[in-house]
């Protein structure tokens, strides 16, 4: 028997309900002669760090479902098919701005303020959006910060910002909401870890945009170990 509560998961209830529901097909299943020996939990656990709720948290709720409706020495095997949880950590999306628009908003006090007591917002322009590998962005509950790649002040104002993609289509938005971000200029990058996961495979070629270009890196503790094998790797 298997199950999937649906990716990106954000009650870990629906596990504990899923499993309890799981026992009572067991027993329909066993009463009409079924073999059942095995429950497959599916995915839908967490990809990011620091999401809400955490790995950990799920983990428990699920140990103690487990425990109450399949209780170990059964006989009963479990196994779980994490997809976004091994997939999202491996890659990072870096984007570049591409155009940059100032829109000044009257009446709005806090960040952002310009001299003549306006509000200021930024729209940015990214050379990858919506269509290509952040489709999965505006299902997500809370906005992914990226991580800015500029020299700024320590404390640099921050400005309400809307990310769009490059394609002029309306929906080619990073996010529903503004995020707050520096002033930032045309040619800075922005890096948004963990992207592993429901990215490029959901990116399509709309308005003639080509795929994401895919860059390969290996982190020094491959290369020692690649050595330590036998296969010699030129510098870099
Ligand atoms: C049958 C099945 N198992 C596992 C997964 C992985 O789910 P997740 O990435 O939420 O862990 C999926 C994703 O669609 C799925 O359809």
């Amino acid at each position: 028997l298997s199950f999937h509560v649906g990716s990106g998961c954000q009650n870990p209830h629906s596990f504990a309900q899923a499993i309890a529901d799981s026992r009572r097909v067991f027993e329909m299943g066993r009463g009409v002669g079924h073999d059942m020996s095995l429950l497959d939990i599916g995915g839908g656990f967490p990809g990011v760090k620091g999401s809400e709720p955490e790995f950990e948290e799920m983990a428990r709720v699920i140990n103690a479902a487990l425990a109450q409706d399949f209780p170990e020495g059964t006989g009963m095997e479990v196994i779980a098919e994490p997809g976004r949880f091994y997939a999202a950590p491996v890659c990072v999306a870096a984007v570049n701005i591409i155009a940059k628009k100032a829109v000044l908003q009257p009446g709005r006090t806090r960040s952002g303020c310009s001299e003549s007591g306006g509000h200021r917002k930024l729209l940015y322009y990214l050379n990858e959006g919506h269509y290509g590998t952040f489709r999965s962005f505006l299902r997500d509950h809370v906005p992914r910060m990226p991580i800015v790649v500029k020299e700024l002040c320590s404390k640099p104002p921050l400005f309400p910002c809307i990310l769009y993609g490059p394609t002029c289509d309306a929906f080619d938005k990073f996010f529903n909401k503004e995020v707050q971000l520096p002033e930032l200029d045309v040619g800075d990058w922005l890096i948004f870890p963990s992207m592993g996961a429901y990215s490029s495979v959901m990116s399509s070629t709309f308005n003639g945009f080509p795929p994401a270009t895919i860059c390969y890196m290996m982190g020094p503790e491959l290369r020692y170990l690649r050595r330590a094998q036998g296969s010699e790797l030129g510098p870099g």
